[in-house]
């Protein structure tokens, strides 16, 4: 019997073309680049064998017992899996399928991207440019700070954050210090010291935030947090806006308790535009676009399709979360 697929948005052709060349399954989508309103997707699961979703569809309870016995696979184009409710659907013997490795590098470089456009005030020159505040060529004009003899923190050595500090070390960084829950033996590779997360902190010029969102990272940057950085410190954070606590952070930014940060990810996503973070120059702030390289995001969809495909046959997943 054909199965029944749902996919919560457009997705790259990729992936549309893996599906559709298996011939295992009919696809029904939501068809826009906009997210699916909650009642579509509680509607478009009913009696799905397969569920194909994005970081910003919230999957649970209600969700699935909308699916419905049938629902075997859930494949998350995403290698977060914050947004799935990992109990319900352990309970329910569904398996989950989701994109590590493929967009490590992508992320890793849009990372080190917003570190150095935070770092040096790229958005404030560009603009100043752009408003006529560009009079001369001044000495004590729009300088930041560099990572020529730095120490650099990274909050979460995984996949991401091995990657980011491969690639900063070329910079001139002195120290690699990073935190977690284990040391990593792969850390050797960048010299990494393992060290207290307050350590990492107190001693960082630069805090780069790469772990994953779990209820122990939740809220783990804030108040207590930035108030032990060094005052020319800057905050990096590319992982999960839920990670800081973005009242403490916007009270650390204004009063010069740090001197800046860049955020790729936010709570809530997107980011209301009269927040009180985007009136801050000190502040940088990008759409969650880590993974946005057009071949990433190609392969991701790929992977996404291939998941879902294994899963809903019963067979091996290229990427399967073992949770
Ligand atoms: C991006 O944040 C992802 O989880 O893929
Ligand atoms: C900068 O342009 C310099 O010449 O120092």
């Amino acid at each position: 019997a054909v199965m029944k697929v749902f996919l919560t948005r457009r997705i790259p052709q990729e992936g549309m073309k893996i599906l559709s060349a298996a011939g295992v399954c009919e696809v029904s989508q939501w068809d826009s680049d906009e997210p699916v309103p909650r009642t579509e997707l509680l509607k478009g699961v009913q009696g799905a064998h397969g569920l194909l979703c994005l970081l910003s569809d919230k999957i649970d309870a209600e969700v699935l017992d909308a699916a419905g016995p049938n629902l075997k696979v859930i494949s998350t184009m995403s290698v977060g899996f914050d947004h799935l409710a990992l109990d319900e659907i352990k309970k329910r013997g569904i398996r989950i399928g989701y994109t590590p490795d493929v967009l490590t590098d992508a992320t890793a470089e849009l990372t080190v991207a917003l570190l150095l456009a935070t770092a040096r005030r790229l958005p404030e020159g560009v603009e100043e440019v752009k408003n006529g505040g560009w009079s001369s060529w001044k000495p004590l004009w729009l300088c930041g700070y560099g990572l020529m003899g730095s120490t650099v923190g990274v909050v979460g050595l995984g996949r991401i954050g091995m990657a980011i500090a491969q690639r900063l070390l070329p910079f001139g960084v002195n120290r690699l210090l990073y935190s977690g829950r284990t040391a990593k033996p792969r850390a050797a590779e960048v010299k990494g010291e393992f060290v207290p997360l307050d350590t990492l902190v107190s001693e960082s010029d630069f805090i780069v935030v790469s772990c994953s969102l779990t209820p122990e990272t939740q809220g783990l940057c804030d108040k207590a947090f930035f108030s032990k950085m060094k005052k020319t410190a800057v905050f990096i954070n590319s992982s999960r806006g839920a990670v800081v606590n973005q009242e403490d952070l916007y009270e650390a930014l204004s009063s010069g308790q740090i001197a800046a940060a860049g955020l790729d990810v936010t709570t809530p996503e997107p980011l209301p535009t009269n927040h009180p973070l985007l009136t801050l120059k000190n502040c940088v702030v990008l759409p969650h676009i880590g993974s946005a390289t057009y071949s990433t995001r190609g392969v991701m969809s790929a992977l996404t399709a291939q998941n879902l495909l294994g899963g809903l046959q019963d067979s091996d997943m290229p990427s399967e979360l073992r949770f």
